[in-house]
């Protein structure tokens, strides 16, 4: 064949292909919900700001209503918008669509452990994960008991800066790290422990590098970047980095285990393992065991450090609603007595506030993703089994309705007029159904706490003037990150 016939043999070669591929994509698409238009390989993925996603969400919201389909490369997502959308696909076809998301940075977690499983093994880890939180966070040594417990150590770090600036970031995650890692390993770090210093780096790292654009890329296209440079083998090498230390402290545990004396979440599990060993289903491995830990470990210590360092820095921009908050302290607590969780009761502002926050910060934007179980008809619409579903959180947190001028941080928004706690039903930081955050209770408990403990004993400084103070993420992806800044707390007399 001459040169010319391979060419015009290969040229139609390619054009079928391409056909094809548009063929396929136009039949699978007949009945999903609308969309702009897709490109092959790419999808939409560059119509949209990589550099703020969830923002791009709400602008094809406007465009094609509250449930549209995207492809983020190769992959079918269908995203869903606003609190009625939102809420029905959370709460009204929680089988349908509870399965996870692909996250491609987390392989080594795939299929294992709670966050990122979306196997057959996730509905019983979960459901032990949730008893033995349970568990662990009642009676006399409760989680109250460990916040408050944690809250002196805390306090003592606090004091120890003597009034100079200091990054928040580490010290005040110590306080969220130490409570989860007294659950799981039953352990308690010092605040200067190089360890706990290393792990709460990864945490912080990851969550920040999952943020961005490159990540965001990564995520969808990991077929064709994966054997590219790039920050998303960083993100890897801390998931390993993360699981390995889990694991040892996992095989240190098993080989002190007493099953008449489990000491912790660790115990339960190995115990669990040990059991199953008896019957035909095999159960946990130490390997799939340090998975879990490992996912309760960052996801119960970054959330809520992020949480805590967001929430200082907000309350330094606003000066008069940390006084308010020293007002309700003073009068509700008084200035020795650690704060409790009965105060809450009698603390609305306090309560107002840490909703605030986290409606403001809107950590989470765009959820973790979701994925249909099975072929759904959802207002008619039919979403295939396997396609990724994003409730997204932000399209509720931000609701102009519901909080009116949701752009300002505004306590009054879970307020009524009589100055009594408002609740909505739009606050779903922790998302809802049968992927809800399984450290809900404890997250809520400890943002209380921590925050009520650290004004009761301290004014916060700001190094520049308040009014100076921006609050805008640095990334928005995965998550919200918040700005680097330095501040001094001045002990209150
Ligand atoms: C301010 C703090 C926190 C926020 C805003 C938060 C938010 C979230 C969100 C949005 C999800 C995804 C839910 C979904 O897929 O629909 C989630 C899942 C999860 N969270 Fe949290 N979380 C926080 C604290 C915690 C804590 C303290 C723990 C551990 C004790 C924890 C453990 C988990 C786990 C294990 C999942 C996965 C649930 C599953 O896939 O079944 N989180 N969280």
């Amino acid at each position: 064949m001459s040169a010319l016939g391979i060419t015009v043999a290969l040229l139609a070669w390619v054009a079928t292909l391409l056909l094809i591929s548009i063929w396929k994509q136009i039949y699978s698409s007949w009945r999903l919900p609308p969309g702009p238009f897709p490109l092959p390989i790419v999808g939409n993925i560059f119509q949209l700001d990589l550099r703020n996603i969830p923002q791009s969400f709400g602008k094809l919201a406007e465009r094609f209503g509250p449930v549209f389909t995207v492809y983020l490369g190769p992959r079918r997502v269908v995203v869903i918008h606003g609190y009625k959308a939102v809420r029905e696909v959370l709460l009204n076809y929680k089988n349908e669509f509870s399965g996870r998301g692909e996250i491609f940075a987390f392989q080594e977690h795939k299929d294992r452990g709670v966050i990122f499983n979306n196997g057959p093994t996730w509905r019983d880890t979960r459901r032990f994960a949730l008893t033995t939180l349970r568990d662990y966070g009642m009676g006399k040594e409760g989680n109250e008991q460990r916040i408050q417990k944690e809250a002196h150590f805390l306090l003592d770090a606090l004091r120890k800066t003597q009034g100079q600036p200091f990054d928040p970031t580490f010290l005040i995650g110590c306080g969220p790290c130490n409570v989860i890692a007294d659950i799981l390993f039953r352990k308690h770090f010092d605040y200067d422990d190089k360890m706990c210093q290393r792990m709460m780096h990864l945490f912080n790292e990851n969550f920040y590098l999952l943020s961005t654009p490159w990540l965001q890329l990564y995520n969808n296209l990991s077929s064709y970047l994966r054997y590219l440079p790039g920050s998303h083998k960083k993100v890897m090498r801390n998931v390993s980095e993360i699981k390995e230390y889990v694991l040892e402290r996992v095989k240190e545990h098993h080989k002190s285990l007493d099953p008449n004396c489990t000491r912790d979440f660790t115990d339960c599990l190995l115990l669990e393992m040990e059991k199953a060993k008896q019957g035909p289903d095999p159960g946990y491995t130490l390997d799939s065991i340090a998975v879990t830990v490992a996912d309760l470990f960052f996801a119960g210590t970054e959330t809520t450090s992020t949480t805590l360092r967001y929430g200082l820095l907000i309350l330094m921009k606003y000066p008069e609603i940390e006084e308010k908050l020293h007002e309700e302290i003073d009068r509700v607590i008084g200035p020795s007595r650690i704060p409790a969780i009965k105060d809450r009761m009698e603390m609305p502002y306090m309560d107002a506030v840490v909703h605030e926050i986290q409606r403001f910060i809107d950590l989470v934007p765009s959820n973790l993703p979701h994925e249909a179980t099975r072929d759904t008809v959802y207002r008619g619409y039919v979403i295939p089994k396997g396609t990724v579903v994003i409730p997204t959180l932000d399209s509720l947190l931000y609701d102009k309705q519901e909080f009116p001028d949701p752009e300002h941080f505004k306590p009054e928004h879970f307020l009524n007029e009589n100055g009594k706690f408002k609740y909505s039903d739009y606050f779903k930081a922790f998302s809802a159904g049968k992927r809800v955050c399984v450290g809900e209770g404890l997250a809520r408990m400890e943002l209380f706490l921590f925050l009520s403990a650290i004004l009761q004993h301290f004014d916060l400084k700001s190094l520049v003037d308040p009014q100076d103070i921006d609050l805008s993420p640095i990334a928005i992806g995965f998550g919200k990150i918040p700005p680097h800044y330095k501040l001094c707390v001045i002990p209150r007399s």
